[in-house]
């Protein structure tokens, strides 16, 4: 369903006040060939209609001959900003940054964060933009779950499937995703609304059995029959099934990266407007398939890079796993319970 420019000039409006937007601030619109036309303009005119000073920094696109899909996350190599120290410094003079381009899991982002400046990822397309516009209430629900997270010292998975994962805390900090940013130097995306962190390095152990229906991103295709994954010291060290493991595996190997099968982010899903079917309307390449990382449940497992939890482990490929039925424990603590979100009680 189209949206219109009104509804979401409104949701902007709405996402930079919780972003503590205020006037005479700079925002700098970062934006490439992908860029969603209305989402630029309309955040353009809210920013603007809040007393921003907005600029726009349209960079070109890069990894086409690297990158095997047209995902933005596809392929995690170089950016624009690889070297740009212009843009690197406007960016960096500005208090907030809306990526309209995506510049995920980069060296220059991790720079342009520490000097305080915000950055928002929007990226979806404007209808899922507005479908789940996030809340306060998001943030309260997140921040509850990364406080569970920061104090855990192991979180272990396990499903009728037959996942049975050991994943050791306590190296990473606890992320939290729950949509606009808020405080000097965060990041975040909208939309989100999970927990995460990641792995002690080299320390998780055990089994990923994703069963039918769970989800792999970027392919943003649903598991039609079983993948097995054995896990250990950190790494997947074997992926066996049928014809979606031999997809996953072709596509993977690629790369010729070792690290590529390095468990990346953990967490869980958070989100209760996201639905784990809405992948399944969408063409392809319309959608980066937010509402499969965030619905509320899911476990999301993922292979690839941790420089984005602090750790030093870059690499281009980066695979998105959100699992349903799955149970996930904080210690002693279940999160979750066969896919079901259990309600929070108050952190002590
Ligand atoms: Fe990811």
């Amino acid at each position: 369903m189209s949206v219109s420019d009104a509804d979401m000039v409104r949701a902007w409006t709405h996402v930079l006040t919780l972003s503590n937007l205020k006037a005479g601030d700079t925002v700098t619109l970062l934006t490439s060939a992908d860029t969603h036309p209305q989402t630029l303009q309309t955040a353009w005119i809210a920013a603007g209609m809040m007393g921003a000073v907005v600029n726009r920094l349209d960079l070109p696109p890069m990894n086409a001959e690297f990158a095997h899909s047209r995902d933005s996350l596809a392929y995690l190599g170089t950016t624009p900003l690889t070297g740009n120290r212009a843009a690197i410094a406007a960016l960096k003079e500005s208090d907030i940054v809306l990526d309209l381009m995506t510049l995920l899991f980069s060296p220059e982002q991790a720079e342009i964060l520490e000097s305080g400046t915000r950055i928002l990822l929007a990226v979806e397309p404007p209808e899922v933009l507005v479908r789940l516009l996030p809340s306060l209430e998001d943030k309260a629900r997140v921040g509850e779950a990364a406080a569970l997270l920061a104090g855990a010292k192991e979180m272990t998975v396990t499903s009728a499937a037959g996942t049975e994962l050991r994943l050791p805390l306590g190296e990473f900090p606890a992320i939290q995703e729950y949509g606009f940013v808020d405080e000097p130097g965060r990041w975040d995306h909208w939309p989100s609304g999970f927990g995460l962190t990641f792995p002690n390095e080299g320390k998780a152990e055990g089994r990923v059995v994703l069963e039918r229906g769970d989800i792999l991103l970027p392919m943003k295709s649903y598991v039609a029959d079983r993948i097995e994954m054995i896990v250990e010291k950190g790494y997947v060290t074997a992926i066996t099934g049928g014809m979606d493991a031999d997809l996953l595996n072709d596509y993977m190997e690629v790369f010729d990266d070792p690290e590529a099968y390095a468990v990346s982010h953990i967490g869980w899903g958070l989100q209760k407007r996201a639905r784990w079917s809405t992948l399944g309307l969408y063409d392809r390449e319309n959608t980066i398939g937010m509402d499969a990382r965030a619905f509320a449940g899911n476990f999301l497992f993922s292979m690839g890079p941790n420089n984005e939890g602090g750790g030093s482990r870059t690499t281009a490929c980066h695979i998105d796993i959100p699992m349903r039925n799955c149970t996930v424990r904080l210690d002693d603590r279940e999160v979750v319970r066969a896919g079901r979100l259990l309600e929070e009680e108050p952190v002590a």
